[in-house]
């Protein structure tokens, strides 16, 4: 079976002022159905940006990605923002709730804008079962610690089934505790429903969670041995 997610050749730079700042110069990978892939690197290597690429919140300078056979580049933007809404569950590291609603609400948000058409009430309760929100859901993010917030945030983008999360340092503001439940909803997720999920994260205990590990440093995948900062022990 091919790659359901395919990066070829990414290349982005941001301008700031006069200054070009090389964020990604030349990332290519793939990813098949079903695998739970980790990135690793340094601060500043574009692995956030390598993440809003994938997920079709930006585009690139060049390159391609293509998802589920379909190539990002080529969609137009109400397109992209359908796949985006119908595929991809996407978890912040700042979590990223809606202030004004409670912990219901911005989990069951999720699934009136994706269109899916799949609301599964059984579903969206054995969710917050799992990750402990039952009694939380009638609280606003204000209310919630910052592990609950990430719990919601959590629910919110596996509460649709989408065939792909994306993931930016998901335990990255967490204690030990909270990054344990999160890791493991993430992964018993696609194990159960075969999700392709891909997760940025910076501690190496997190990466171990993944099938594989994807090593970034400066714009570029590199091997292993080539990072670092990485200490697999
Ligand atoms: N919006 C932006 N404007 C300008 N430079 C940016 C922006 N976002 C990221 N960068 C720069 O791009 C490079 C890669 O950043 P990023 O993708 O956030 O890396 P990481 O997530 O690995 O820390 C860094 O040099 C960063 O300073
Ligand atoms: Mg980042």
């Amino acid at each position: 079976m091919g790659a359901f997610i395919e990066a070829i050749d990414l290349h982005k730079t941001y301008r700031v002022g006069k200054i070009d700042v090389p964020a990604l110069r030349g990332v290519s990978f793939s990813v098949e159905k079903g695998e739970f892939v980790t990135v690793v690197g340094p601060s500043g290597s574009g692995k956030s940006t390598l993440f809003y690429l994938l997920g079709g919140l930006t585009r690139a300078d060049s390159g391609r990605v293509i998802m589920d056979g379909d190539d990002f580049a080529t969609l137009s933007d109400a397109e992209r923002t359908r796949m985006r809404k119908r595929k991809i569950g996407f978890v912040f590291q700042k979590f990223n709730l809606l202030p004004t609603l409670d912990a219901r609400s911005n989990i069951a948000i999720a699934q009136e804008i994706s269109g899916n058409g799949d609301r599964d009430p059984a579903f969206f309760l054995r969710i917050c079962d799992l990750l402990g929100l039952t009694k939380r859901l009638n609280h606003r993010p204000s209310e919630l610690s910052g592990g609950e917030q990430q719990r919601v945030a959590l629910a919110r983008a596996l509460v649709n089934k989408p065939a792909v999360v994306l993931a930016d340092e998901p335990t990255g503001n967490l204690d030990t505790e909270n990054s344990n439940i999160v890791l493991t909803m993430l992964r018993q997720s696609n194990q159960e429903l075969g999700q392709t999920v891909l997760m940025i994260t910076h501690n190496p205990e997190a990466a171990k969670f993944g099938d594989r590990i994807i090593h970034m440093r400066d714009g570029l995948v590199v091997k292993p041995e080539e990072d670092p900062q990485w200490s697999p022990h």
